[in-house]
């Protein structure tokens, strides 16, 4: 237990988002300022919040900072931005008490070695998620399918406030009947329309060849769309879809999970930093090995590996190459059926190239590789769930380490920014916009047409 030295300052220290300041974070400071002679208050940055799972947080920092500065009871306003700073900032700044509200009793009593720590009430009825509900109304949020994906995706959307799955749609009512049941959601549909009717928004989750008929009907009924990758089999199909989303101001989203989440945007902006020089390869690979009798492996026309992983591993490619690749080719091993077990598509571009490799039924090591003029990113397995990745260079001796923090499976970043761009009416402004998902499209089109047409492809 910490033991107060009568000091002649005493210092007190609080922390929060304090996103859309209200009465509860007034009252909150008031009482924290009571406890000591000297406030310090610690504002989460926008980054920082994603990265604990805090989704929604609505004003930028420095308008969070101006709010508390017009209270007149700090006397000191800090940044947060990373794990572990609280026990930094009560040595550096030599604390005698932290305190927080009481919604937090118990979570910082770990620091009790340190300094005192006192949980004060917590203002009832009033919260910062309360007021972002007032601002933008829910988004009652409807499923398509009722598969382990389906499952898991309405598990996820509970950790983003202002979306609700509210629905399922199955043409199967049985189908649909129990995954309402079992997920806890109010409504179940076996007719599309009547389905579209009660809903704002559609997240699609269907098998494979119904994503465009679902998605575009969903569309022209005046409703946002998330749909699951691949988004279609064609490039036409989906410039139509995002030509339907433009002129009728919908949100359109291909839910490629990886482009959302925290580490992957960090990956990128690595890249994009210019560390490793020019980007000249990507190296990406993604297998699962799926039970024979699995969908994956039994569905001959949209079964098989690049269909399956095809999508995750031509992220980075179509990012840091470029989506103006001037040729792709496939070389795949095929099952009797003509499932491809294995699939290694190579990209030609004007200066570079890259490879995927997919496969559910060939194992391999899932790492990505970004290769470029002075040095390389390297993401070990699951980089598609991006946790960690360096940059290596010439000197061995020199690795930068990169830990980003990876919250659930990774769907509420997707769903976030769904909402997101929902809210603020900025369709197609998403970490995987348009132009990469069509480009995705196409690749996938020449795929197929290759695998079922006489050339291409090796058995
Ligand atoms: N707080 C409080 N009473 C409230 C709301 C918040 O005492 N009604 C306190 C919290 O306990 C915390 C500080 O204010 O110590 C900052 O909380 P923050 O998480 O930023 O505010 P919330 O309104 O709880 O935000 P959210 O709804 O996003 O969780």
């Amino acid at each position: 237990m910490y033991e107060r030295q009568e000091t002649a300052m005493k210092k007190v220290i609080t922390y929060g988002s304090f996103d859309l300041f209200h009465e509860g974070h007034y009252r909150l400071l008031k009482r924290a300022k009571e406890l000591g002679d000297y406030l310090i208050v610690g504002v989460t940055t926008e980054q920082y919040d994603r990265l604990r799972g805090k989704l929604n947080v609505e004003e930028p920092l420095l308008t969070r900072v101006e709010n508390i500065k017009k209270t007149g009871l700090a006397d000191e306003i800090i940044i947060e931005d990373h794990p572990g700073q609280k026990e930094e900032d009560i040595v550096k700044y030599g604390i005698d008490i932290f305190t927080v509200g009481s919604d937090w009793t118990g979570a910082f009593d770990y620091l009790e070695g340190k300094c005192q720590v006192v949980y004060l009430e917590r203002t009832k009825d009033i919260s910062s998620t309360m007021l972002r509900e007032k601002l933008y109304p829910i988004i009652r949020l409807g499923i398509v399918g009722t598969g382990r994906i389906a499952k898991r995706f309405v598990a996820e959307t509970k950790f983003v406030s202002g979306i609700e799955s509210k629905s399922v749609y199955n043409p199967h009512r049985e189908s649909a009947a129990a995954f309402a049941e079992k997920n806890g959601l109010s409504a179940y549909y076996e007719e599309y329309e009547k389905f579209l009717d009660e809903i704002d928004a559609v997240y699609v989750a269907s098998p494979h060849e119904f994503h465009y008929d679902y998605t575009r009907a969903a569309l022209l009924c005046g409703k946002h769309v998330l749909c699951e990758k691949p988004l279609t089999f064609s490039k036409r199909q989906a410039q139509e879809l995002y030509g339907i989303a433009k002129e009728r101001k919908l949100v359109l989203m291909e839910a490629l999970k990886t482009a959302y989440c925290p580490g992957f945007e960090k990956l990128c902006q690595v890249v994009e930093s210019g560390v490793i020089g020019e980007v000249c390869d990507v190296e990406a690979c993604f297998t699962r090995l799926t039970a024979a009798g699995s969908r994956e492996r039994t569905d001959v026309k949209y079964g098989g590996g690049f269909t399956e992983f095809g999508s995750h591993t031509m992220l980075p490619i179509l990012r840091f190459m470029g989506t103006d690749y001037k040729d792709v080719q496939f070389q795949s091993i095929l099952d009797e059926r003509g499932v491809d077990l294995y699939t290694k598509a190579n990209f030609v571009y004007e200066k570079g190239m890259a490879t995927s490799k997919s496969g559910v039924g060939v194992k391999s090591e899932g790492q990505l590789v970004v290769a470029g003029t002075k040095g390389y990113v390297l993401a070990p397995s699951p980089w598609w769930l991006t946790k960690y990745f360096e940059v290596r260079y010439e000197d061995p001796a020199k690795i930068d380490r990169y830990e980003v923090p990876f919250y659930g499976d990774g769907l509420r970043y997707e769903v976030k920014d769904f909402a997101v761009q929902i809210n603020k009416g900025e369709p197609d402004n998403g970490k995987f916009g348009a132009k990469e998902s069509i480009a995705l499209a196409r690749v996938m089109e020449r795929f197929m047409g290759l695998r079922d047409g006489a050339d291409g492809i090796q058995g």
